[in-house]
């Protein structure tokens, strides 16, 4: 992009209300893109002999992630191939990093938007779960999905190629912690210098935000009492995050918000709920929106051996071993 569009001027108006300064910023960020920092997720123990040179961790970064300078390429490292690193754009783990004011032990993680994997291990290395289940509904993602998992050497996972209300008709108020990593309209791609055709188009905005309220329906019916849903996207239009979020919050009044301590300073200026944001012009990466929900614990059935057999069968029925 060599000029901004009319609708991406727009929406830094509406996301920078009063704030000349950082529409400024925010538009130059995704015309004029910078290089950006790369993360590295620890899926195995680091090596004694460390072989990068990483920058300071921010306060929210999962003690499993390493922040690299924007022009090392970790992807290319023997230890990326041997499956013990996985790259992320940092902005990924910041939302992620939502995971880390869970308590512990966590039994059953549903990663229900998977591909190619990112939230998956970091939810695996930050919860330790005893299972996650990996989902993706596209089909031909499911590939780079148990691809991804099996150069990490993950154990406790168990793919799927499902649309997301079989979850939640087959297995009702199981998961502790149900991930949505929301398909959207990728605005953020802009700032990583990729092409994002019509996403900031009113059409294209509507199309995403319904589908993420028919995925995030589906989630709720999954989380069990007292457990958490983690709704993130990496996209900036409120209209996919902020009211997403409020529409949910209104249709299931058994969830709430969650205040996560470390990442108060990037509550969304939007609203006064508990969600957060990054900017693609602070630098810190492409851009992100991330919340934690939780359902009130007086739901919880427990876990009844009715609820592992279900558990159980639905694995066998449906889930993929991970072998391509
Ligand atoms: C933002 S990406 C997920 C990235 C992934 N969580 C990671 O960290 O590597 C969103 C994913 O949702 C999938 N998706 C698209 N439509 C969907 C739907 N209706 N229900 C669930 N997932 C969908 C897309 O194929 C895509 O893989």
């Amino acid at each position: 992009m060599t000029e901004p569009s009319k609708l991406l001027l727009k929406l830094s108006h509406r996301l920078f209300i009063n704030d000349p300064e950082q529409q400024a910023a925010f538009v130059e960020a995704l015309v004029h893109p910078r290089p950006l920092s790369s993360t590295i997720l620890w899926t195995q123990p680091r090596p004694e002999a460390y072989p990068f040179d990483p920058l300071p961790p921010y306060s929210w970064q999962p003690n499993c992630t390493d922040r690299l300078p924007p022009m090392v390429q970790p992807g290319k490292h023997p230890l990326h191939s041997a499956g013990t690193i996985y790259c992320l754009d940092t902005s990924s783990v910041f939302a992620a990093s939502v995971l880390q004011a869970i308590p512990h032990p966590v039994e059953l993680v549903v990663d229900l938007c998977a591909a190619p994997g990112g939230k998956s291990l970091l939810a695996n290395q930050i919860l330790q779960p005893k299972q996650i289940l990996c989902n993706e509904s596209i089909r031909k993602r499911v590939k780079i999905l148990i691809s991804n998992l099996k150069r990490c050497h993950t154990k406790n996972a168990v793919t799927f190629n499902l649309d997301p209300s079989i979850f939640a008709k087959n297995i009702p108020n199981t998961a502790q912690v149900v991930i949505v990593d929301a398909p959207c309209s990728g605005q953020s791609l802009l700032a990583k210098g990729k092409k994002a055709e019509g996403c900031f188009h009113p059409v294209t905005l509507k199309k995403n935000a319904q589908r993420q309220k028919r995925i995030l329906a589906n989630a709720a019916q999954l989380v069990t009492g007292g457990g958490y849903l983690a709704y993130m996207t990496c996209t900036y239009a409120p209209e996919e995050n902020e009211q997403v979020l409020q529409w949910f919050l209104k249709k299931f009044s058994e969830f709430s918000a969650v205040p996560v301590a470390p990442l108060l300073a990037y509550q969304s200026p939007l609203t006064a709920t508990p969600c957060y944001r990054i900017w693609p012009q602070n630098q810190i990466g492409a851009g992100a929106f991330t919340t934690l929900l939780t359902k009130e614990r007086s739901l919880n059935r427990g876990s009844t051996i009715t609820q592992t057999l279900e558990l159980q069968g639905f694995i066998d029925h449906f889930g993929w071993l991970l072998t391509i």
